[in-house]
């Protein structure tokens, strides 16, 4: 019995000292361009999938996600703090997307594979370690839009997401409507005035 003791102590100090190593040599790449391992990238899938399903488990969304207004001013939302990240429907990735690891996600399928109570719970408070911020200051309500929104763009084209921003844009809804990108018309949020004139500014 003693050496069965002894033996396990052995096992746990040794797996001490090998803990201890592995954080204090450094040997850990925190590198974004280094991948995860295939199994430490299932395990994190894993941990964030079941931590999102238990503890959106109890949410209840307030009334119909149906609702058009809601839509409009989660397109809006959208295209004002989202797309940067997730790009819109017919854009391309940003390159500060490309860079992040994990990638932000296309969000056209979101809605397939969550439910919206889940939705919200992500947007409401994000995801630790992975760049996806907490939007809980922009109110439960404003989040619900969101939520109501990315029902919707699983279906939706270019064209069609376009024509939902304007349509916003055309009923005063949403905030910081001027400095709004949209699809194709994200110029505005690109040109750097002065340093473009130069011949400074980045060359792609
Ligand atoms: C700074 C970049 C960034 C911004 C801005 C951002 N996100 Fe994210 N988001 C991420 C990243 C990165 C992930 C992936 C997290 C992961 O895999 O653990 C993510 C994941 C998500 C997911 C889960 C996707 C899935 O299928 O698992 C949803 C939903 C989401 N974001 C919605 C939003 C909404 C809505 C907004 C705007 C209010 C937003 N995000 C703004 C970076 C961002």
């Amino acid at each position: 019995m003693r050496q069965i003791i002894a033996t396990m102590a052995a096992i746990a100090l040794l797996g001490l000292l090998g803990g201890a190593a592995f954080v204090y040599t450094g040997v850990y790449d925190v590198g974004a361009d280094e991948k995860h391992w295939g199994i430490t990238y299932r395990l994190i899938e894993k941990v964030r999938m079941q931590s999102i399903r238990a503890h959106a488990a109890d949410i209840h969304a307030p009334g119909s996600l149906d609702d058009q207004d809601r839509v409009l001013a989660g397109a809006v939302h959208f295209a004002t703090h989202c797309a940067i990240c997730h790009s819109a429907p017919g854009a391309e990735a940003e390159d500060l997307a490309k860079g992040m690891y994990p990638e932000p996600p296309a969000l056209t399928d979101a809605a397939r594979d969550w439910k919206p109570r889940e939705l919200f719970w992500i947007v409401k408070h994000g995801i630790k370690m992975s760049g996806m911020p907490s939007w809980a200051d922009h109110g439960d309500d404003q989040l619900w839009n969101s939520v109501a929104f990315l029902k919707k763009l699983p279906t939706l084209t270019a064209e069609d997401y376009n024509r939902l921003v304007a349509a916003a844009k055309a009923k005063g809804i949403g905030h910081q409507m001027n400095d709004m990108p949209m699809n194709g018309g994200d110029q505005g949020t690109k040109t750097t005035p002065n340093a473009g004139a130069e011949g400074l500014g980045h060359q792609h």
